[in-house]
């Protein structure tokens, strides 16, 4: 067990917060969607009653070592004040210039600074300024940072699964570390839904491919009782089994694999639910987010998808079918969606499921963890988000953690003391 954000002196401390504020912004750098900033508030708000000066830290997008002002945490600073209602400092420039640690150095207790996108430094991602891989370069820049403040609290849930200078490597130049509550909650919900699920335990895994997600099947299949399969990946399923799937996206070189897959949850007794009809269309623009003129669209009868046509979501029986399995789980594991979910015509399956997950929860206690970008924004769309138990504000780390992976962001914590 890692120590938590209550088992560290934070009282009168310089605090540095390790948060995820990699928050999507449009051309003119609003920020169109805060919830990864909202998630932060509580930790922030608890450092702020015990007095201290809080020293927020953070990347924006991927600008690869290099100043990209469009990347700039500036309008985060805005964006965090208005939703706290208190001052948000915001240097901009470089993170560990002096300005920076002048004003790290000269923040009282009860302040707010946030510093610029750690990311624009390559040594937070373990590089030098020639780009090559370099740990002592990596190593430097951490103890730059922790020398801006004295404990350190990790509250990026949504980066821990990086092993980079301010998720892992501050760890070791600061007095004290712990989990903030962000990450605290986010590894209560998924390490009980994956340690001490309620049965019959229940993963929906959706998306393109296999290759994404094989790690995660892998791993669930030993601690699920049923899994439903949807998106592209179950083409690849079908297809392994000999099931015509017509010009749906299939990854062929995974064919061996899937059929490995399901011999695997056979021999588990876990049982391995894909579509039995689907939603098909001859043409997609994938890019145009909206079906083609001319494009004809049907439902199958059965699993068989005809020549020329591609599957693009779950038809009415597999839902009706995956609705019975949803509504008898006691725990709900969801990542990925069930069709194309970016073309509304195909995201009914995704969204039936949202409405199902949320009603199991809501009716009957079902505990309910949902992560990754498209199924977070489905149980949006369907309105049900407020009564999923948990929806987890990683993508990748919350795959990563399903997958049994080590979190350095979490592994590099220290022990709480028994
Ligand atoms: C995310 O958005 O998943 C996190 O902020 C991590 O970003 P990254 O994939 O660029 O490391």
């Amino acid at each position: 067990m890692k120590k938590a954000l209550k088992d560290i002196d934070v009282k009168g401390k310089k605090v540095l917060v390790r948060v995820d504020y990699n928050v999507p912004l449009d051309a003119n750098c609003n920020i169109t969607n805060d919830k990864r900033i909202l998630a932060t508030i509580a930790t922030i708000e608890y450092l702020l009653e015990q007095k201290a000066a809080i020293i927020l830290i953070s990347h924006l997008g991927r600008p690869k070592g290099k100043v990209v002002p469009e990347m700039s945490l500036k309008p985060v600073s805005k964006k965090l004040s208005e939703l706290l209602g208190e001052p948000v400092k915001f240097v901009g420039g470089d993170c560990i210039n002096a300005e920076s640690k002048k004003a790290a150095q000269g923040l009282k207790s009860g302040e707010i600074l946030l510093l610029e996108n750690l990311r624009f430094h390559p040594e937070e991602e373990g590089k030098n300024a020639k780009g090559e891989k370099d740990k002592d370069a990596m190593n430097a820049f951490a103890k730059e940072l922790a020398g801006m403040g004295d404990v350190f609290v990790q509250d990026a849930f949504g980066t821990v699964h990086r092993s980079h200078a301010s998720t892992a490597g501050i760890v070791n130049y600061v007095k004290d570390a712990a989990a903030g509550f962000l990450v605290e909650k986010e590894l209560q919900f998924l390490g009980e839904a994956l340690e001490n699920p309620k049965k019959p335990f229940l993963a929906i895994l959706g998306g393109a491919k296999v290759s994404d997600k094989i790690n995660v099947i892998e791993n669930l299949l030993n601690k699920v009782d049923v899994i439903i399969i949807g998106g592209a990946m179950a083409y690849t399923f079908l297809k392994s089994q000999g099931v015509n799937v017509g010009i749906s996206l299939v990854e062929d070189d995974k064919l061996d694999l899937a059929t490995e897959i399901l011999k695997k949850a056979k021999e588990r007794k876990v049982d391995f639910l894909l579509p039995i009809d689907h939603i098909i269309a001859n043409k997609v623009d994938f890019s145009a987010k909206q079906v083609p003129t001319g494009a004809e669209v049907k439902t199958t009868i059965d699993e068989v998808i005809p020549e020329g046509f591609m599957g693009v979501d779950a038809g009415p029986k597999s839902i009706e079918e995956f609705a019975e399995t949803v509504k008898s789980a006691k725990t709900i594991v969801w990542n990925g969606p069930l069709g194309i979910f970016e073309i509304d015509e195909f995201s009914k399956g995704t969204i039936e499921i949202a409405k199902l997950v949320a009603e199991a929860t809501s009716d009957k206690g079902t505990l309910s963890v949902v992560g990754g970008g498209d199924s977070v924004s489905a149980v949006k769309k369907a309105g049900v988000d407020k009564k999923i138990t948990h929806i987890s504000t990683g993508g990748g780390a919350s795959l990563e953690f399903l997958e049994g992976k080590e979190l350095p962001g979490i592994a590099a914590l220290p022990d709480k003391l028994l």
